[in-house]
Order: structure tokens, then C-alpha cells, then sequence
């Protein structure tokens, strides 16, 4: 193998610009051409191909976002588009390419490997809802960044003893609510993983009450429902009034964590090494403190799962 190139598609995530970067060197390291695809799938269907070199990646372990920018496509999910993408591939004499993105991502580098394109997945979504690994790059960043805004939220519901909702991304998995409801200690947490009751955040809003604690903060997944549907249940369910935070793209920019970087820089150097290994269809992953490889359509298997341990601490913890 000579020439690669890499992607990045679906949601931005602190640390994809890292991960471009440990791509980009190792390859070159190891001794290989590496071409950039901008805008992700929409990208490799036109050939929107650029040669990086090492100073193509400079200054550029601390930006969030991605200097390659990111797109979701229609097309490309269709047996055309991939075929139109392998055409442009084959011309440009790219041999392998690394996509660095979330499941929905995964699922389009599997129909390329399927159809004799070799493709590695390096997990990158702020939702840590990626099966077949215990992290994704950005999860770390984004948690930071929430939990540094319910902490200025909070001084202000403490202030005017207010109940605050705060509406916090996730698509379909609880781990960013979690997270940070424990961690910035909110009385309650709405997650897709745990059910819970209008009676059960009364109660808890009441015992603070009265225990003098007037104010109260409710982290909300997204996907459970929105902030203002909630706040619109709690005035008919509870004739209580609350503000509602919806905190959306502020948790997807920024400079990315120590933490994310490094796993950036592992995982993105890992899938280098496992295209030369001769792997493909495969996705590098996290478990229990180490890299890890799987297949896409067995790592899609493992389900996603948040810890309820977590859930039940927190409830423990903060009332
Ligand atoms: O996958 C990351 C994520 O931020 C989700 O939490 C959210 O539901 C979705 O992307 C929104 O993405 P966009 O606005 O780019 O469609």
C-alpha cells in the first residue's frame, strides 16, 4: 500500500482535527503518500482529494472542529454513490482510506469494504454512542464544556432560586447527561436509558425546598425530549415555572482535552497501522483501557450501554 487518505463525516467533534493529524504523520512516518477528502462522503464522490504533507497538520492538535470539514450525504448511501466514490479513489491510485466519524459513518466505510475498498473507522462523536467501543474522540471535551456552563447556570439559579432545564446533545444515548448532571452535581437527570417520573422530579424539587435548597437543575438528555417540552410538562403536570438552557452547538466546538488528543492520536495512528497490517473493515475501539479492533458489522452488534451504577449514584449524590 502507497497512498491513503482519510475523512471525517457526520457531527464535528473536539480532537478529529488530532486524529487528521496522528493519520496524516504516521503515514507519512511509516512511508506513505496521504491525501485529505474534503467534506467528508460528498467529497470522495467528486474526488475533492488534496495531498497532505507534515506541515499540512501543524498547529492544529489544539482546534476543535475539523480543517477538513465534515458533511452528511444522501448519496452516498446509495450503491451508486459508493461505486462513484470507488471510481474516483481508483483514479486518484488511493489503495485504503480511514474514515473518522460516528456508526452512521461506519456503516458507509462497510459498503466500500464490501464491495473491495479497504476502509479503517476511528470513533469520533461528542455522543459516546458508537458500539463496539467504550470511547469516542470528543466525548471528554464535550462533557467539559457543559459541565463549565451548568456551573455559571447554577450561580444564577442559586441566586434567584430557580429551577433550571438544561437541554444537552446525545442523539439517542444518555452519556453526556449523565456525565455531566453528576458531575456538576444536578438534582436531576433525564436520560433515554432510565425511566422516570413527573412525581419523582416533584419530589425531589420538594425535599430541596424543604431543606431550604430553592433552586434545582434538570439535565436533560435530547433524547428523551426537548427542553421546552419538558418545561411545558412540568407547568402541566406540576404548575412549576423553569427556565430552559439549550446548550447545542457550544458542546461541539472548542479545544479538545488532553484526553481527547491522546486518544486521537492513538486511535488515528492505530488505524495507519492497521491498513498496513492488510486490515480492513474494521473499526479501532476502546475497551477496558486498551486499542481494539472489530469488524463494523460485529462491533454493531455490542450494544452501547451507559453504566446505571452512574444513574443511581448520581441520584444518591445530588438532591
Ligand atoms: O452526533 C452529534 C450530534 O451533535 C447529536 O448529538 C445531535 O443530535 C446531532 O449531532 C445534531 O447534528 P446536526 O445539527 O449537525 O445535524
Amino acid at each position: 500500500m502507497k497512498r491513503i487518505a482519510v475523512l471525517t463525516s457526520g457531527g464535528d467533534a473536539p480532537g478529529m482535527n488530532a486524529a487528521i493529524r496522528a493519520v496524516v504523520r504516521r503515514g507519512i512516518d511509516k512511508g506513505l503518500e496521504v491525501y485529505g477528502v474534503r467534506h467528508g462522503y460528498v467529497g470522495l464522490m467528486e474526488g475533492d482529494f488534496f495531498k497532505m504533507e507534515l506541515g499540512s497538520v501543524g498547529d492544529i492538535i489544539h482546534r476543535g472542529g475539523t480543517i477538513l470539514r465534515s458533511a452528511r450525504s444522501e448519496e452516498f448511501k446509495t450503491a451508486e454513490g459508493q461505486q462513484k466514490a470507488i471510481k474516483k479513489m481508483n483514479e486518484a491510485q488511493i489503495e485504503g482510506l480511514v474514515v473518522i466519524g460516528g456508526d452512521g459513518s461506519f456503516m458507509g466505510a462497510g459498503k466500500l469494504t464490501a464491495q473491495g475498498f479497504p476502509t479503517i473507522g476511528v470513533p469520533g462523536t461528542i455522543d459516546n454512542d458508537i458500539a463496539g467501543t467504550e470511547y469516542s474522540i470528543g466525548f471528554d471535551t464535550a462533557v467539559n464544556t457543559v459541565i463549565e456552563a451548568i456551573d455559571k447556570i447554577r450561580d444564577t439559579a442559586y441566586s434567584h432560586e430557580r429551577i433550571c432545564i438544561v437541554e444537552v446533545m446525545g442523539r439517542n444515548a444518555g452519556d453526556i447527561a449523565l456525565w455531566t448532571g453528576l458531575t456538576s452535581g444536578a438534582e436531576s437527570i433525564i436520560i433515554p436509558e432510565a425511566t422516570y417520573d413527573y412525581n419523582d422530579v416533584m419530589n425531589r424539587i420538594k425535599n430541596g425546598q424543604e431543606r431550604g435548597k430553592m433552586h434545582h437543575i434538570i439535565v436533560v438528555a435530547e433524547g428523551v425530549c426537548s427542553g421546552e417540552e419538558l418545561k411545558k410538562e412540568i407547568k402541566d403536570k406540576l404548575n412549576l415555572d423553569t427556565n430552559v438552557i439549550v446548550l447545542g452547538y457550544l458542546q461541539r466546538g472548542g479545544s479538545p482535552t488532553a484526553y481527547d488528543r491522546m486518544m486521537a492520536s492513538r486511535m488515528g495512528g492505530k488505524a495507519v497501522d492497521l491498513l498496513l497490517d492488510g486490515e480492513e473493515g474494521v473499526m479501532v475501539g476502546w475497551k477496558k483501557g486498551q486499542l481494539v479492533h472489530a469488524t463494523f458489522e460485529e462491533s454493531a452488534k455490542e450494544k452501547h450501554a451507559i453504566d446505571l451504577g452512574d444513574y443511581n449514584l448520581a441520584r444518591s449524590l445530588s438532591i
